[in-house]
């Protein structure tokens, strides 16, 4: 394919063609998609290995005694064995297929109850999506547990200094988010893990928005869970992943339970299997972990270091070129945003700037981001958010730069 000879994005270029929706037009206006933050466009490898499962190995996994289940069987566990490679876990079982990241959150919140007591302090992270908060307040709620949100830094960053002071009440938990949805902030996470253990803490981190961008090596962060979303990772929807050492998760109450994950059944009482099975009760999102397999052999093949750095050199360009324009307000600068720019155009509702960007073909989210603690602390309604991931191009940049040059004139 032709490439601009000066494109500061040419391993993107080249990845394109694998992703049909790219090819989406409106009314003759081509697509330019800048909301991987959402969900990300997925690869053919991943469509195919979807419709591939349902064309010739439709079963159920780990039930019966016939060849195709047992194929099945096969290739479903070497996707669980593929995950624990990606994000080095110690070893398979610590990995559990669940319906999304929220349902992976939600199923150590509902299984920590048991460990959580009347007054036992939980912090979480005050720039996280409701995904990681809403299931801590529940958990709160319960048990009479109390919320402590880890204030942040007058530029929305993690504040290091506050979270050592609330340290010292020694929480029961901390939740915190890898890469904040929002505003795109890479938190030190591994840091974040060491002081939270250091004060007896159990440690949850929200790697959603990381994972598509960055190598995660669960040991190194060393926290008990690690949870994500496989559409956000160039797999489909309906699949996330609940990572824990495995005697976290074995500790934990399966907030589902039903068929699979049980040893014994009798009318009287139930005893449950052993780790993963215990806590994936029903028949799993096969067909889509399928999928999620092949977006991580996509992730291994083309997530390289050079393209990292390529992704890095485009979120930049994009915060300068926005900077550029008058009347821009650009939350959250930093060097080490991760995927995502949030901003506002001074004056201007956020709801009409995705609309006049929509009807040029640019495909942004603006609101709350779900994130309405955030933009409370920000004293904000809502903002723009432009997100990028591994297909993204100086073009998109470029396309979107004008488009809203041309709602700006417009607003004029
Ligand atoms: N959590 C997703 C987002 O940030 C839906 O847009």
């Amino acid at each position: 394919m032709n490439m601009p000879s000066q494109t500061l994005t040419p391993l993107a270029e080249s990845l394109r063609p694998q992703f049909p929706t790219l090819k989406v037009e409106f009314d003759g206006t081509p697509l330019c998609y800048l909301d991987t933050a959402a969900t990300s466009q997925k690869p053919a490898s991943v469509i195919g290995a979807i419709n591939n499962y349902y064309q010739t190995k439709n079963s159920n996994v780990h039930r019966a005694a016939h060849q195709l289940s047992s194929l099945a069987t096969i290739e479903y566990e070497a996707v669980r064995q593929k995950i624990a490679d990606l994000i080095s876990a110690n070893k398979s079982e610590e990995v559990i297929f669940t319906h999304g990241c929220t349902e992976s959150i939600n199923m150590v919140a509902a299984g920590l109850d048991p460990q959580i007591k009347e007054g036992d302090v939980i912090l979480i992270d005050s720039a996280a999506h409701h995904a990681n908060i809403v299931p801590w307040q529940q958990l709160a709620n319960r048990t009479g547990a109390v919320i402590k949100p880890i204030p942040l830094t007058d530029n929305f960053q993690f504040d290091f200094k506050a979270y050592r002071s609330l340290l010292e009440c020694e929480p029961k938990l901390v939740a915190i988010t890898h890469v904040t949805n929002a505003l795109g902030t890479l938190n030190p996470v591994s840091e974040i893990v060491k002081l939270a253990k250091a004060a007896g803490a159990i440690t949850l981190v929200d790697g959603a928005q990381a994972i598509a961008h960055l190598d995660i090596n669960v040991q190194e962060i060393d926290c008990d869970f690690y949870t994500f979303s496989g559409h956000k990772m160039y797999g489909p929807t309906g699949v996330g992943i609940l990572y824990g050492k495995y005697d976290a998760l074995d500790a934990l109450l399966p907030l589902l339970t039903g068929g699979e994950m049980i040893k014994t059944v009798s009318f009287e009482e139930t005893t449950f299997g052993k780790l993963p099975n215990k806590l994936e009760a029903g028949t799993p999102p096969i067909a889509e972990v399928f999928g999620l397999g092949a977006a991580v052999d996509f992730i291994k093949l083309h997530l390289t270091q050079a393209h990292q750095q390529q992704e890095r050199v485009l979120l930049n360009y994009l915060t300068d070129k926005l900077s550029e324009l008058t009347d821009i307000e650009v939350y959250a600068q930093s060097e080490q945003n991760v995927g995502v720019v949030a901003f506002n155009v001074k004056g201007e509702h956020h709801q009409d700037i995705g609309m006049l960007l929509d009807q040029q073909g640019i495909a942004i989210r603006c609101g709350h981001h779900c994130a309405m603690p955030l933009m409370d602390l920000m004293h904000i309604k809502g903002c723009c958010r432009v997100s990028v991931g591994i297909y993204s191009t100086q073009a998109d940049v470029d396309t979107f730069i004008d488009a809203l040059q041309q709602a700006l004139e417009l607003l004029d």
